[in-house]
């Protein structure tokens, strides 16, 4: 998730706009800046890795020519957080300059093709493989304007985009695309902007254009022009009048960012349904390799890390050992040595006891890899091989969408393990892989159906002073997650158990009416799981069971009951059965009056040890 801006302006100057529309865009992303001004036919940019102000201080972003121009906030995922990575990425001359938020799936194949045709790149980036495709399919047909080479350029594209483009070529307009990536355009009587969010522009119009997937637009000072990218042909839309207030915009009309963030999760689980075949592949072949594999972690991340030794087991018959971060050192820092292998599961990638555990092992010369959501974190510079887990910035403390990304990337780096093990069927591979892309729908369906009658649970529930939280094999790790989202948030004593090992103690706890919730796919456990439900139906427990559509079974035993589609394979469940924990959470903290996006006495990144 980056920020992406652009404006045209009838006078005056654009980048202090530029700049200070990316500094509301920071939200997005803030790892890197950059901004490219057009003016007597020439591009000037500047751009530099670090925060706005700190580039700011060091460049004097509002000191640039031109009323034309365009801007980048940046959070890396291709390519680490650098000056040479930053956008904006220009063509092999600096004619074209360009922004861009989203994935190029089919990047690499351009770039070696383009490579041969004698373009030169300079950065690591998917992006800047536009920049020479328009300057290439501008070579080949002299004939077409910078509009007409977009639109050609854009047809060899895969992936998700929303791309800002300026070109010499034709140096009074921005030229921008949209697909999957957000995209609005905003406009006042002296300029027209086009931004990934209306936050960026609000300040200056309250007017704005939303643009669809599969548009093409032009902006100049007569104003904007849609077009469809697959046959070029004109819609008109007319403007609509933003009643948002700034604060409300950030969260784009949500209350907190949250809640914002859970709804996000399709969209993200997309994403990491894009991440490079080659990193999955080189990730997976470490762990083939390797004699024992930790799984190292702190909080959600941990229980990302528990829900995937599941997955190493069941789809690549490889053992893993899920372990604390906080303890790794006193449970495994004498027996870790050069065969072992860490996987550290971290969104900051700042979290100082996995840091600990990471240096621990690297100098008894084992081989850290690790998956984390910040490229250029401390992390990602200490591990061998790392993944980013693609979800954007996450601003609520607690972690939601984060979490289903890293399953999401933990699963399929268990299904490319199992490949090259050639442990499970290929049909079996190839039914998982689809169920893996289904997922993000399988997500949306979930929060557009369960939304208000979680709500309504949560208002029931909220006064109980203490809850369970049960789930038998890898749905232990989701009941976990749900037992931490709630204790958290709403501030509720909560436990959570493997539903077998309730038996051994936790059981006394249960009295009439104190709610228990058990996490209950319909996989290999259900039989086990009803008769877990029973013993605690017996005691007076009152039933609240997260469950396939049409599990009648489970139905008829409990109190209340929350659906999730059907046809999820087990190792799968984690990522849409938490969902509607997350959601109860949610609405249980905001029921009993608290900000779920800051609950006290925690950090969103906890740097001490
Ligand atoms: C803090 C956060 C949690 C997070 C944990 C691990 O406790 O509040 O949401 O799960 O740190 O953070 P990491 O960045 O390493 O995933």
């Amino acid at each position: 998730m980056c920020g992406i801006f652009g404006c045209v302006l009838r006078d005056g100057n654009a980048a202090p706009i530029i700049h200070s529309s990316l500094k509301r865009l920071e939200y997005r992303g803030y790892d890197s800046v950059g901004i490219a001004t057009l003016s007597n036919k020439k591009i000037y940019i500047k751009k530099e890795q670090g925060k706005i102000d700190e580039v700011h201080q060091l460049l004097n972003l509002d000191n640039m020519p031109g009323n034309i121009g365009i801007g980048h906030t940046r959070w890396a995922t291709h390519g680490a957080p650098l000056q040479i990575n930053s956008h904006p990425h220009t063509d092999c001359k600096g004619d074209i300059a360009i922004v861009h938020n989203g994935i190029i799936e089919n990047f690499l194949e351009l770039k070696t093709e383009l490579q041969n045709l004698g373009h030169t790149f300079v950065s690591k980036t998917d992006t800047e493989i536009m920049a020479h495709l328009i300057e290439e399919t501008q070579k080949q047909n002299p004939h077409l304007n910078f509009e007409q080479a977009v639109l050609a350029s854009l047809k060899r594209i895969e992936g998700s985009y929303a791309f800002a483009i300026l070109s010499t070529n034709q140096p009074d307009k921005i030229i921008c695309a949209r697909n999957e990536s957000p995209l609005v355009i905003g406009l006042n009587d002296n300029a027209i902007f086009c931004a990934s969010d209306i936050p960026a522009f609000l300040s200056l119009t309250n007017k704005a254009v939303l643009i669809n997937n599969g548009e093409l637009v032009t902006l100049s000072t007569q104003g904007y022009e849609i077009k469809k990218i697959n046959d070029a042909s004109p819609i008109t839309r007319n403007p609509i009048t933003i009643e948002w207030t700034p604060e409300m915009a950030v969260k784009q009309g949500y209350p907190h960012f949250m809640i914002k963030e859970i709804h996000e999760q399709p969209q993200v689980l997309c994403n990491t349904l894009r991440i490079q075949d080659h990193y999955l592949d080189l990730l997976s072949t470490f762990l083939d390799r390797a004699n024992e594999v930790f799984l190292v972690a702190c909080g959600t991340s941990y229980h990302a890390c528990l829900a995937a030794s599941y997955m190493f087991s069941k789809l690549a018959f490889l053992p893993t050992y899920p372990v604390y971060a906080s303890e790794f050192l006193e449970q495994h820092g004498k027996s870790v040595n050069i065969d072992s292998t860490i996987l550290a599961v971290s969104q900051s990638g700042e979290t100082a006891d996995t840091i600990a555990a990471v240096a621990c092992a690297q100098q008894r010369a084992a081989t850290v890899l690790s998956l984390t959501n910040t490229i250029g974190s401390t992390l990602t510079r200490i591990s061998r091989v790392y993944i980013g887990t693609q979800a954007g910035p996450e601003i609520g403390v607690a972690a939601t969408k984060t979490f289903t990304s890293q399953l999401s990337v933990l699963a399929q780096i268990a299904l490319k393990l199992s490949k090259k093990r050639g442990k499970i069927s290929q049909d079996e591979i190839d039914s998982l892989e689809e169920k893996l892309q289904q997922l993000p729908i399988v997500v949306e369906t979930i929060v557009t159906n369960q939304e208000e009658k979680i709500k309504t649970l949560a208002k029931k529930y909220s006064k109980t002073k203490l809850f369970f939280y049960l789930g038998r094999g890898i749905s232990t790790a989701t009941a976990f997650e749900g037992r931490l989202k709630l204790m958290e948030i709403a501030y509720i004593p909560s436990i959570a158990f493997p539903a077998g090992e309730s038996k051994h103690g936790p059981i006394s706890l249960i009295e009439d009416g104190l709610p228990v919730v058990f996490v209950c796919p319909k996989d290999d456990t259900h039989k086990t799981v009803i008769g877990n439900i029973m013993e605690m139906k017996a005691r007076g427990a009152h039933i609240l069971a997260i469950i396939e559509e049409g599990d009648e079974a489970i139905k008829s035993l409990a109190d209340d009951y929350i659906e999730v589609p059907k046809g999820i394979p087990s190792v799968l469940t984690p990522i849409p059965y938490v969902v509607p924990l997350q959601l109860l959470a949610y609405y249980t903290a905001v029921e009993k009056g608290y900000n779920p996006d800051m609950p006290r006495n925690l950090a969103k990144s906890v740097t001490v040890r």
